[in-house]
């Protein structure tokens, strides 16, 4: 793995959402999803990582700058999370769960200023997808297998030309292993936590450093320590520490090496 550190005492905050393309949650078709993926020479750059390392801002902004389409995988999980709770499904009852990750209708659009909306059966859920409950409940139903597998089949579908860039835990260790590029993207749990409260308080959403802070060790812990696809860098990552960088270096950074390797 290479190592790459920040050297510039930055700590301007990955807030910015970036406009993406219309990405539409096509019906699961599993046997060309596993087909295309083996013959697609389609490039792919993954980008994992922790919460709040600001993957899902460098990202957006990568597929931007190189005209790819956009995958945030978290979205898809916060949204099986959050159709949960809407339907007082118990966290236990993985069937019932398994069965919304298989068929929730998920849509991407691009707001009025730009900014990626997140559809659940038509209704815009963008607001309610970053509250912290639903990214607790997110990281909770992220452990089931079989919710993972059916959300496994949904996000290949992403892959199509010209490319496409894709954020999350283990877009490169398991989703898309053969990437072109796989970045691991963290920073300290403090900074993390400061850029979470940033992006809260400009959303006009509530919310306190320590509780948050809190929030984002529990979830490292959860990501880290699952049995299934847990977050760790893929043995042919680039590993960026964003803690002192901005968000402009790093999506220098990553162009840099997508530059030579597509
Ligand atoms: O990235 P985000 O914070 O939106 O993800 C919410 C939760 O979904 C994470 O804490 C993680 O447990 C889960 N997740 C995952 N695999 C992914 C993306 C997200 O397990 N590829």
């Amino acid at each position: 793995m290479t190592v790459v550190q920040g050297e510039v005492a930055d700590r301007q905050t990955a807030q910015t959402e970036q406009a993406r393309p219309v990405i539409r949650n096509t019906p699961v078709d599993k046997k060309s999803a596993t087909q295309s993926r083996r013959k697609s020479a389609v490039p792919v750059i993954t980008i994992d990582g922790p919460s709040g390392s600001g993957k899902g801002t460098i990202a957006s902004a990568v597929a931007e700058q190189l005209g790819f389409h956009f995958l945030d995988s978290g979205a898809l999980y916060r949204v099986v999370a959050l159709a949960s709770l809407k339907n007082n499904i118990d966290e236990h009852n993985t069937m019932a769960l398994v069965e919304l990750a298989r068929s929730a209708e998920i849509e991407f659009r691009r707001g009025a200023d730009g900014d990626s909306q997140v559809f659940l059966s038509g209704q815009n859920v963008t607001r309610d997808l970053r509250r912290e409950e639903v990214g607790d409940c997110a990281s909770r139903v992220a452990t089931i297998p079989k919710l993972r597998s059916e959300l496994l089949t949904r996000q290949r579908l992403w892959r199509k030309p010209p490319g496409l860039v894709a954020d999350g835990r283990d877009m490169g260790t398991v989703i898309f292993p053969d990437a072109i590029l796989k970045i691991y993207l963290t920073a300290s749990a403090e900074i993390r936590a400061e850029r979470r409260h940033k992006q809260l308080i400009d959303k006009g959403i509530e919310a306190n450093i320590a509780g948050l802070l809190a929030d984002i060790t529990a979830r490292d812990e959860r990501d880290h320590n699952r049995e299934i696809a847990p977050l760790k860098p893929a043995e042919d990552s680039v590993m960026i520490d964003s803690s002192a960088l901005s968000i402009e270096e790093v999506v220098t950074k990553v162009l840099d090496f997508a530059g030579n390797r597509i």
